[in-house]
């Protein structure tokens, strides 16, 4: 049998987004990243799903020109069931449906965050199984034990906000438009990592806590902005490189942690946070040291795409998990035992 053409769809935040896999090969993928959000400070759910209305036709058709295929070559659908926005979800699974309903094609529901650790499948060299997996993003901080590409279990998670919002909260505070954490990283490299302290939380187990660190922060900078009006910015580069230093200490500990008790020689990194530069640098020194594997993907499958959910399509196929039509959108979708 020939390989599946796939049309991958995601939208479950505020990127809306499309690839076309032959197979488990990429060939093409669009992104559009929404701008609206920057006033915002932040993502303002109804107004997501009102530009990925607007957004999802252009980005299908400019991946239909990038990929130089025809619509009717299409022998199945991949979409984003959850988790995310609801209103966002809704526009991409109705797309979907439609699409695979007027074809008669199947169509496979994925899971985002599995997809994010699926991301590192689409460049070489690809990790083998099992591995610990670690999602660091806008909406999740998860640590996985992956035995297969859809087998995935939850042994760590944030139990408030995701590292990916504190570094975005801790942006904004600092003056910062939205998204926050590329400007963070960015000041942070000219900075003293150890001008200002944070406490780091003492979560127990696998869990993370960011919520804490955030408030020290914002209580920081109010103490001293009444001595000094000046001074964040007189101390940017110093305050970024500190907050910077401290997210990734605390993402570092659990995930050592994680490594010993599942006694897994194989870090996967996944998620937008994936992108930092200071956590990358951190995580090649202790997968080293401890003669373990690191897989972190490039810059462009980090952030939300559609190449990720196509991938996570194309295993869905292969394992038979068709749905039935039509998918209805899961904000909310636990990893354990989804598809
Ligand atoms: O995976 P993603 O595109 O969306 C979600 O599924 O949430 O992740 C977006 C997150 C944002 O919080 C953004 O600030 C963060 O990834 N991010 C970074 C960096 N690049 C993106 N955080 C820290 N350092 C970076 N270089
Ligand atoms: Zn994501």
């Amino acid at each position: 049998m020939s390989a599946p053409l796939i049309l991958a769809i995601e939208s479950s935040c505020d990127e809306t987004a499309a690839a076309i896999m032959k197979g488990s090969r990429l060939l093409a993928h669009v992104v559009a990243t929404q701008m609206i959000h920057e006033q915002y400070g932040g993502v303002v759910p109804e107004l997501a799903a009102r530009a990925h209305q607007t957004q999802i036709i252009p980005v299908v058709e400019a991946t239909f020109k990038r990929a130089k295929i025809k619509k009717e070559a299409i022998t199945a659908v991949a979409v984003t069931e959850g988790p995310g926005l609801l209103g966002s979800l809704l526009v991409g699974t109705a797309f979907a449906n439609g699409f695979a309903l007027s074809r008669n094609i199947p169509i496979v529901g994925i899971h985002h965050t599995k997809a994010h650790l699926l991301a590192n499948f689409l460049e070489d060299p690809k990790p083998s199984f099992p591995f610990l997996g670690l999602v660091v993003s806008g909406g999740h901080t998860q640590l996985m034990r992956v035995t297969s590409p859809l087998e995935m279990v939850l042994i760590g998670r944030t139990v408030d906000d995701a590292v990916g919002e504190a570094f975005d909260k801790i942006a904004k505070m600092m003056g910062f438009p939205y998204p926050g954490g590329c400007h963070i990283d960015r000041h942070a490299q000219r900075g003293n990592a150890k001008k200002f302290s944070f406490p780091t939380s003492k979560m127990a187990g696998l869990n993370f806590s960011f919520s804490g660190i955030k408030t020290a922060f914002l209580y920081l900078l109010e103490r001293e902005s009444k001595k000094n009006h000046n001074f964040v910015s007189q101390n940017r580069d110093d305050l970024a490189a500190s907050i910077q230093s401290a997210l990734v200490d605390m993402l570092l500990q659990k995930t050592e942690r994680a490594m010993r008790e599942t006694g897994m020689s194989r870090l996967v990194l996944g998620g937008g946070v994936a992108n930092n530069s200071e956590l990358r640098r951190r995580l090649k020194v202790l997968t080293t040291t401890n003669g373990w594997e690191l897989y972190m993907p490039s810059p462009a499958y980090c952030t939300d795409n559609a190449a990720m959910i196509g991938l996570a399509g194309y295993y869905a196929l292969a394992l038979g998990n068709v749905a039935n039509l039509p998918i209805i959108p899961r904000p909310r979708i636990p990893i354990n035992n989804s598809k």
